[in-house]
């Protein structure tokens, strides 16, 4: 897939409405990792180069209620962006007369788009009237937000409708990286899925089983496979539903699947204590929150023979420091490795930065959802009416 970029189009002394991903995890008032703040800067900076003036939109979180309103207003992105940028962005709501506001500054960010899910789910529902509006308030609309370009919304599929549309920088880069993977990966190719669940990953993984040499599975998700394996996994977290899935996928391809051989288990998440097991070994009471060393000794060895990697899924719960050694062991081996390692997947971008390897890979993707999407062949509905 390629799209028309930013820079096919003229956008000199225009106003240019640039949608971006701005959805930042934000804990106790303090926005605890601002990567997409700052992957959005290229476009936003060459929009102001060149535009007459420039307007950011996007969402935070889902609102379903007047207190989600209230926790996820834009305001304190719209500070961060104006930090970074060294400029002032006028942070605009829905009360103010948006046209004027426009006229009357250089840059303007809108209040989050989810505030119109509130009536009618307008923005998550691609709503016709809301598209329009928002075409109404520039010449040209700039898809950013690869993110949520998966999600059929008013700000990525609708306005695009109504203006001469294209992708920003963001946006490019996703799709020229991502595509590496679906298009001539150097081989040998291996895949790393963790997280919880196999049913988010069923997408990517029949999309992908063809082109792998190995997929390694770890995280919550590989004990779905390992009881499909007929294993006793304790009480550890278990995908019932994608069981029989897991069981004809491991009969198929065996010979790619690569599973955890040994565990760290415990009775709580939060505890302080852990036991390491080998995976035979796992008791009736156990809860395995993290993978052992030998099964990182298996992945360190597929990987030194590895030319091109995905990751998506963290290996343990690495959120809690004493169940984060998986994560951490599997990223150095991927740093270790002379792969092409492409991340992606919100949990596994937050970990690669909180543990200190933001610049050690080709590619974190800044998409969730979106990669996985996108991986899985599906086609994205943000990017429908933008031509090639
Ligand atoms: C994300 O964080 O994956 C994107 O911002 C999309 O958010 P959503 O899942 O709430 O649509």
């Amino acid at each position: 897939m390629s799209k028309k970029t930013i820079k096919d189009i003229d956008i000199n002394n225009k106003t240019v409405l640039i949608r971006c991903d701005l959805n930042v995890p934000i804990k106790d008032g303090n926005i605890e990792d601002d990567n997409r703040i700052v992957k959005s800067l290229e476009t936003i900076k060459y929009a102001l180069k060149h535009a007459k003036h420039v307007i950011i939109m996007s969402h935070l979180g889902r609102i379903k209620n007047e207190e989600d309103k209230k926790k996820n207003s834009l305001k304190i992105v719209c500070d961060r962006l104006s930090d970074l940028l060294g400029e002032k962005v006028y942070f605009c709501t829905y009360d103010e007369d948006i046209k004027n506001v426009v006229q009357n500054n250089k840059i303007v960010m809108l209040e989050n788009v989810r505030y119109f899910d509130l009536d009618g789910k307008k923005e998550s529902n691609n709503d016709e009237e809301l598209s329009k509006f928002y075409a109404s308030l520039a010449d040209v609309y700039i898809n950013d937000a690869f993110g949520v370009s998966h999600r059929r919304a008013a700000s990525t599929t609708g306005v695009s409708k109504y203006l001469e549309s294209a992708v920003g920088f963001l946006v490019e880069e996703e799709i020229n990286k991502l595509s590496i993977l679906l298009n001539n990966p150097e081989k040998p190719f291996c895949i790393i899925l963790g997280g919880a669940k196999v049913s988010d990953k069923i997408g990517i993984i029949s999309n992908l089983i063809e082109k792998v040499d190995n997929i390694i599975i770890v995280g919550a998700m590989a004990f779905t496979f390992l009881k499909a394996k007929g294993m006793n996994v304790g009480k550890s977290l278990v995908d019932e539903e994608n069981i029989e899935y897991s069981k004809n996928l491991l009969n198929k391809y065996s010979d790619k699947i690569i599973l955890p051989v040994d565990v760290y288990v415990s009775d709580k998440i939060d505890s302080n204590d852990k036991v390491l097991k080998n995976i035979n070994e796992i008791g009736n009471d156990d809860i395995a929150f993290d993978i052992g060393p030998k099964t990182i000794e298996n992945i360190d060895n597929v990987l030194k023979q590895t030319k091109t990697v995905f990751l998506n899924g963290p290996a343990g719960a690495f959120e809690y420091d004493n169940f984060s050694y998986g994560t951490k062991e599997v990223l150095k081996s991927l740093k270790n490795s002379s792969a092409k390692v492409i991340i992606g997947g919100g949990d596994s971008a937050s970990a690669t930065i909180k543990f200190g390897y933001k610049n050690s890979f080709y590619h974190i993707s800044t998409g969730g959802g979106a990669s996985l999407e996108f991986l899985s062949g599906k086609d994205m509905p943000g990017f429908e009416n933008i031509g090639e």
